[in-house]
């Protein structure tokens, strides 16, 4: 069994360029589907989530090429529209494969994502939205049966859902006539699939608002286009370096993507540095950070849900008291056990989380349960005494390229071991 082990205690120091978005380049796989030609993406992460989304494209007929970070889809030869539940299993991100099949095919049927531990995960505002679009929709026992292509219409989101915001927009590209999309939500990475579809030909309007028009082009052409920086990854390096007391450069950030990042750590009592003739991000951290007496979560442009472990993390070792409150999923304090088994003294309630700071946290056996779950984990082990070994490893690489790589490089004393 792999574990990563972390020997915390060293301020992390250094430059580092953070790898392309999981988050942006997902919905743009899928949406490579609606075009005959090729789709180019230069920056592609090397993580699990993607090398999954490609075997999915492959299985349903696309060639796909990759080399170094750059990634080729060909779907000309597209021939199915089915996504196994083995598939849908193993990646949620596959619900996106809807909204591109639909526009290419008019069909697609697709397995039951289900729910996972952060939260039921339902996919109502995905389907209710695709049924206004003229799509018909049956709830079968193996998946969603959608048959017909997307008319285009005036839809109204009842949550502004980023995969639902994704879906909608991926089959409005596809559509026969203009659709407006009321309620979206506004992620960085909504703005990056626009620009991904307009690179493609489709006329988009109001990408990062909470109205977006669209009208789809006769034809979908072939689309180059590149990833942005992973403004979750770069959050955590953030945070990890506050968690040791380091200070970073991080390279191959986007300003705006980090709107609801910044100040939160300027709470704890990080500095903050813009050098926008590099892209890059500098932090320097405190000896120790403070507490932060309020914090939550909330769809962009507030505190971003996927750094809410992260933000834990470095809480249960900071100075005072704190409170924490996950808005977006119902289940995402899972990580909560594994800190209290380093010493942090943290009372939930609810989707409320009280932590008193303690410092140091001391290292132990820990375990990921999911993604960002394991992050918080490898952040806390960095700032903690003595030596930690994290086991669920595969859980880390869904979203992080090469997350002991990239800590070395800043001097963090961590490796990966097969235990
Ligand atoms: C995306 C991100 C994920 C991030 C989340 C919130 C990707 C691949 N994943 O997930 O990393 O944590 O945004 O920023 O981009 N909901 C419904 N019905 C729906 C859809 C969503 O009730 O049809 C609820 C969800 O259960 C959840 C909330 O809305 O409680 C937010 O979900 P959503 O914004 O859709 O997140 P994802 O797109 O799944």
């Amino acid at each position: 069994m792999r574990e990563i082990r972390i020997v915390g205690g060293r301020p992390l120091q250094g430059e580092i360029r953070v790898q392309g978005s999981k988050n942006a380049v997902l919905p743009m796989l899928a949406g490579a589907l609606l075009n005959r030609g090729q789709t180019v993406l230069h920056g592609c992460p090397g993580i699990a989530d993607v090398a999954a989304m490609l075997s999915v494209l492959e299985r349903l007929g696309c060639r796909v090429d990759r080399e170094r970070d750059t990634v080729v889809i060909d779907a000309k030869e597209l021939r199915d529209c089915r996504v196994t539940g083995e598939d849908a299993g193993k990646m949620r991100s596959s619900v996106l494969l809807m909204g591109g099949l639909l526009g290419r095919m008019g069909q697609a049927r697709i397995a039951y994502p289900g729910g996972c531990v952060i939260g039921k995960r339902p996919i109502d505002i995905h389907l209710c939205g695709l049924s206004e679009m003229g799509v018909s929709i049956k709830k079968e026992p193996e998946g969603i049966n959608a048959q017909g292509r997307p008319k285009g219409g005036t839809i109204r989101l009842a949550f502004p859902s980023v995969g639902a915001t994704e879906n909608l927009l991926l089959a409005a590209a596809g559509a026969s006539e203009i659709t407006v999309l009321d309620g979206c939500a506004k992620e960085p990475e909504i703005v990056a699939l626009c620009e991904f579809l307009q690179c493609m030909g489709a006329e988009i309007y109001g990408g990062g608002t909470a109205r977006i028009v669209i009208r789809p082009p006769k034809r979908l052409e072939s689309a180059e286009y590149r990833v942005p920086g992973d403004r979750i990854v770069a959050g955590t390096y953030a945070l990890a370096a506050v968690s040791t007391g380091g200070s970073l450069t991080i390279e191959g950030v986007d300003r705006a993507g980090w709107r609801g990042q910044l100040y939160p750590l300027q709470l704890l009592g990080a500095k903050v540095l813009w050098k926008e003739d590099r892209a890059a991000l500098g932090i320097q951290a405190p000896k120790r950070p403070a507490g932060i007496p309020f914090l939550d979560t909330a769809p962009y442009p507030g505190f971003p849900t996927d750094l809410q472990s992260q933000m834990l993390a470095v809480l249960a070792g900071a100075d005072g008291i704190s409170c924490l409150q996950e808005t977006i999923f119902e289940q995402r304090f899972k990580v909560i056990d594994q800190l209290r088994k380093m010493g942090a003294q943290i009372e939930q309630a609810g989707n409320l989380a009280v932590i008193e700071g303690t410092s140091p946290l001391r290292g132990t056996l820990l375990e990921a349960r999911e993604l960002r779950g394991g992050a918080a984990l490898v952040t806390a082990a960095l700032g903690a005494e003595g030596e930690s070994r994290i086991r669920g490893v595969e859980f880390i690489e869904r979203g992080y390229e090469n997350i002991c790589r990239d800590l070395q490089q800043l001097g963090g004393q961590i490796e990966m071991r097969k235990g």
